[in-house]
């Protein structure tokens, strides 16, 4: 748990794979916990996340200068310059107002009817990738189930190639490991070429559903208005290409990190095959125990005194979605999944302004995919339970990258 200079280390392959021992030392000796291998300040309790989460005068979300500074400095090169450039539209490294602005235009693309009308597609999507688990009898959830849940949600909300799913997570592994909380793992060049690659094909797409708008997210989002404000092509293009990016991973692992729980504890699997009703909050009761998105990075505006600690101005803090979810403080016995707890006020999806604008999108595909799975696949089970492979890449995204099953 401890580091060669007498810190906590978070990047650890054994923390990265289990970090609930170390998220709870945290908690309980030092809560709020300069961390010097991750250059910030680490918030673990509930009431400081949620306070953060709201706080964002203080906990800005304008951090991405200071992510790029810490993962090897500024690099002069056009690619990264760009990746700047559209990267500051982004809704997630923006304040009020700027946020509130484009956030009232990006949520015309998220109406509840725009999630509805999704339902059809996500059920004929699971239906099909259940169909093929039980012909084959043995399987990998994760390539065979979680990952082209949400690849083939996202191909069908923006029109693309199933095929071109591949390609798309690939660019958006990129980002992602750019942006995951690890000095040593993330390249702002990789990224930035990613980047540019995945501009040149949304371009294409938006033009295409300019020139011929359907019902469809893309066409709400290219011609979304409010009182005669509109996205200018940078903010749209910018904006697509993270709602690909904040979708794909996260909802891939809230399914697998979802099954393994369930699997791994079958108790809680069979009552929900027994009662179905307990499927919407057995979604929100495994992203509370082990969400895709166990933190989150804000950027000092200002001097704060938190708990003792002296926080400063343009230091970094890390809230740590995952540690906080399970706070003996705000859920009883929280290193138990009960899909029958009330897991209202995880912060897994977020809190305030930034609240995830696709909690409604990712809520219906795990209750589809449960539904579906725990009705014809009831008696499936981990073929190895005890050995859960997890990707131990990154401390700001978790998952599995495997997961093998069987009908039986
Ligand atoms: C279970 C799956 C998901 C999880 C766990 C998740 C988690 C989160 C979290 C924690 C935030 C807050 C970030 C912050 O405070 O800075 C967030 C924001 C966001 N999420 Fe999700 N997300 C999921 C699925 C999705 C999907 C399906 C989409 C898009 C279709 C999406 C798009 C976004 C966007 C655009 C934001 C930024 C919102 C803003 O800054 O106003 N997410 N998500």
């Amino acid at each position: 748990m401890t580091d060669p200079v007498g810190g906590v280390s978070l990047l650890t392959h054994d923390v990265l794979c289990d970090p609930y021992p170390t998220y709870a030392h945290l908690r309980s000796t030092d809560p709020v916990h300069f961390n010097e291998q991750l250059g910030g300040w680490v918030l673990t309790r509930h009431d400081d996340v949620s306070a953060a989460l709201r706080d964002h005068g203080t906990f800005s979300s304008r951090r991405m200068e200071l992510l790029v500074a810490q993962r090897g400095g500024a690099d002069p090169s056009p690619a990264v310059a760009r990746f700047l450039e559209l990267a500051a539209h982004w809704m997630w490294m923006i304040d009020p107002p700027q946020h509130t602005r484009m956030r009232k235009l990006m949520n015309q693309g998220f109406t509840p009817r725009a999630v509805r009308l999704l339902e059809p597609m996500i059920q004929g999507i699971v239906d099909d990738l259940v169909d093929a688990a039980v012909a084959r009898g043995e399987f990998d959830l994760m390539a065979d189930f979680c990952f082209p849940v949400p690849a083939l949600v996202i191909c069908g909300l923006y029109g693309l190639p199933p095929a071109d799913a591949r390609m798309v997570t690939d660019w958006c592994d990129a980002i992602k490991v750019f942006l995951g909380a690890s000095p040593e793992l993330g390249g702002v060049q990789d990224a930035a070429v990613a980047l540019q690659e995945m501009i040149d094909y949304l371009t294409e797409i938006m033009e295409r559903r300019r020139a011929d708008p359907r019902d469809d997210l893309v066409s709400r989002l290219v011609t979304a208005d409010d009182d005669g404000d509109r996205m200018d092509a940078d903010e749209l293009v910018s904006n697509l290409l993270l709602l690909i990016t904040a979708s794909f991973e996260t909802t891939i692992d809230m399914l697998g990190n979802g099954l393994a729980g369930l699997l791994t504890r079958r108790d809680q699997w069979e009552l929900i095959k027994r009662d179905p009703a307990l499927i919407p909050g057995a979604v929100e009761e495994v992203i509370r125990y082990d969400g895709p998105v166990q933190l989150t990075h804000r950027l000092l505006t200002g001097d704060v005194e938190l708990r003792g600690k002296k926080l400063r101005e343009g230091q970094l803090a890390y809230l740590m979605r995952g540690a906080a979810n399970r706070d003996p403080e705000r859920y009883a016995d929280p290193d138990r999944l009960d899909v029958t707890r009330d897991a209202s006020g995880h912060v897994g999806l977020g809190l305030g302004v930034h609240f995830c604008i696709g909690a409604g999108l990712s809520r219906l595909e795990g209750k589809i995919a449960l539904t579906e799975l725990t009705t014809r696949i009831p008696d499936l089970v981990l073929t190895e339970p005890e050995q859960l492979h997890w990707r131990a890449d990154n401390l700001q995204f978790r998952g599995l990258s495997v997961l093998r099953a069987s009908t039986s």
